[in-house]
């Protein structure tokens, strides 16, 4: 009988710490190395957000709070909700956690049993699968393409779901792809979810505020509010409001799942710290205008890098219209070999080979179950990306 659990053995860890960790690795190393790996944005947090969690130290609210969130931190949500969304919900109808990953666990954990069947958008945030197998549940991918912008059709959804789904998984703007789908793109997603009614929906808005050239948020329950009674409407402080390492993320949904999260939530982590709980009131009640000031950088980010690595021979980025992520094909260089000898058969040997050759961190498409592709973050200095690019570039005129 083995000493770690079967459960354990189901999942992965995620590919993206993991190229992150050996690009640090690399770095302290003494190698140069550039890495667009990691998902979070360059800018610190806000200033008045850190001046409420000192204030908090400082007023002694140090102690354990209600398991899934302090009122104040509630009644900030609930007003978002009605504020950005346009979403009606009670302070019972919300969950808070320690980043928006432990509320999707929450969520799949304290609902999944053997054999349910969660659809996922692919390519898709390297989590859910895991999550859904360490619930005992099978991920099921409804593919996109490139063609298609990344976009889910309503056909492929349709083909997805079947009498055992329990979930589908939404996430826009995505990661890894960076597609945004407008109220019209979503509601040819809502109307086949209607016709499927003991489909639940989780919908990861993590990236809601990180969206380009004019377009509108848009987020299932709102399109369609057919779809409320069964839809957990998730998201976070960590990408719009730079606190990664905060952790904070939160959902509102049915209370009988809420109610649910907060029993499985009360025998693992408790409350999330109460000081980052008081950081997150500011975050959300305070001042928005930094988001638009952080937006117009990104936007000049994502032109640049999209405009080179459309340069790189071998090499198709699509422009997409949010988070912070660009996903090039590299259909093209399949097959192909390296400078330094390495025959690219996968995504992974394009991005093994890459960080070897010339220094430079991005995560293969498998990672995100779509390939063969890669994910470059652009949450990194003008510089640092014009580097970067360019020696993609180099690398991908060498491939012979
Ligand atoms: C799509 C998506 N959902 C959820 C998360 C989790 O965010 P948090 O840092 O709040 O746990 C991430 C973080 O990378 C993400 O990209």
């Amino acid at each position: 009988m083995g000493f770690i659990a079967d459960s354990l053995n189901r999942i992965q860890p995620s590919a993206t710490i993991a190229v992150s960790t050996k690009a640090r690795q690399l770095k302290a190393q003494g190698r140069d190395i550039v890495s667009l790996s990691a998902g979070e944005p360059d800018f610190d947090t806000p200033q008045n957000i850190k001046d409420a969690a000192k204030r908090a130290l400082d007023e002694g609210k140090t102690k354990y709070t209600d398991v899934d969130g302090i009122p104040e931190l509630k009644a900030a949500i609930v007003a978002k909700f009605k504020r950005d969304n346009g979403l009606d919900y009670k302070p019972s109808q919300v969950s808070v956690g320690t980043g928006g990953k432990q509320v999707l666990y929450n969520a799949l954990l304290a609902t999944l049993n053997p054999g349910d069947e969660v659809v996922i958008p692919a390519p898709c945030w390297v989590s859910y699968a895991d999550i859904v197998l360490l619930g005992g549940g099978k991920p099921v991918f409804a593919e996109t393409t490139i063609e298609n912008g990344y976009k889910l059709t309503a056909e492929a959804l349709d083909k997805a779901i079947t009498a055992k789904t329990k979930w589908f998984i939404f996430n826009s703007p995505s990661n890894p792809t960076g597609t945004a789908y407008s109220a019209a793109d979503l509601k040819v997603i809502t109307d086949v979810l209607v016709r499927h009614p003991h489909v639940w929906v989780l919908t990861d808005d993590m990236y809601e505020h990180l969206l380009y050239d004019g377009l509108e948020f848009a987020t299932p329950a709102q399109v369609e509010p057919k779809l409320y009674e069964r839809t957990l409407t998730m998201n976070g402080l960590s990408k719009a409001y730079c606190m990664t390492g905060w952790r904070l993320g939160y959902a509102a949904g049915p209370e009988v799942l809420i109610n649910a999260m907060r029993k499985l939530q009360s025998q693992s982590t408790s409350n999330p710290s109460s000081i980052v709980q008081w950081a997150g009131v500011e975050a959300l009640n305070g001042p928005q205008d930094f988001i638009a000031a952080h937006n117009k950088i990104f936007v000049e980010r994502r032109d640049l890098v999209v405009s080179m690595l459309n340069q790189a021979k071998g090499i198709q980025c699509p422009k997409p219209q949010g988070a912070f992520y660009v996903y090039p094909s590299i259909k093209a260089a399949i097959g192909k070999t390296s400078k330094g000898g390495t025959v690219i058969k996968s995504d992974e040997d394009f991005v093994t080979a890459l960080l070897e050759e010339e220094g430079v961190a991005v995560v293969h498409g498998a990672a995100f179950e779509g390939s063969p592709s890669f994910r470059v973050s652009y949450a990194a200095s003008t510089e640092s990306l014009k580097d970067a690019c360019t020696r993609i570039q180099r690398f991908c005129g060498n491939l012979s």
